[in-house]
């Protein structure tokens, strides 16, 4: 049954190509934090393995989240690697294994980039489609990737 909470097919439509689109980059960020927790070595490598773990259990809720929010907006939410990596705008790095302080560097660029395209998606949900539930939703994942980012920043100078 179609969900009926004052926002038009357009809207509901629209925000739900968005939420598909971070769920998408949320699985790819997901996976190369993991991969980097399984990988990472040297002086640091415990430091770095539960700083990654951390990440990767927040990462794992908030897709859930995210995943659960198209259905209740009366969507369908898709769920293999295919149709996450034909939407993902992250990229990947198939057979690299950098240093520790080179994945921080990474995933800092990551979650970086989520918050610069998060902050469109919340001006869109916002402003194009009138729906201050999901632009919530979404400022409070952006405050997530900016804690994370700050995190990671403070392993540089
Ligand atoms: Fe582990």
């Amino acid at each position: 049954m179609k969900p009926n909470i004052d926002l038009s097919d357009k809207s509901l439509k629209g925000v739900i190509n968005i939420l598909s689109d971070i769920l998408a980059n949320q699985h790819v960020l997901y996976l190369k934090t993991r991969k980097f927790h399984w990988n990472v070595y040297g002086e640091s490598f415990m430091e770095f393995h539960l700083l990654f773990e951390g990440q990767y259990k927040e990462l794992e809720e908030s897709i859930d989240e995210v995943a659960e929010r198209i259905g209740k907006l009366g969507g369908d939410t898709i769920g293999t690697m295919e149709e996450f990596l034909k939407r993902a705008t992250l990229k990947e790095s198939p057979g690299k294994y950098p240093k520790s302080k080179e994945m921080a560097a990474e995933l800092l660029k990551d979650h970086e980039s989520c918050i610069a395209g998060l902050r469109k998606s919340i001006e869109e949900c916002d402003d194009k489609y009138e729906d201050a539930g999901t632009a919530d939703f979404l400022t409070n994942m952006l405050q997530q990737h900016e804690t994370t980012a700050w995190k990671l920043r403070r392993y540089f100078k």
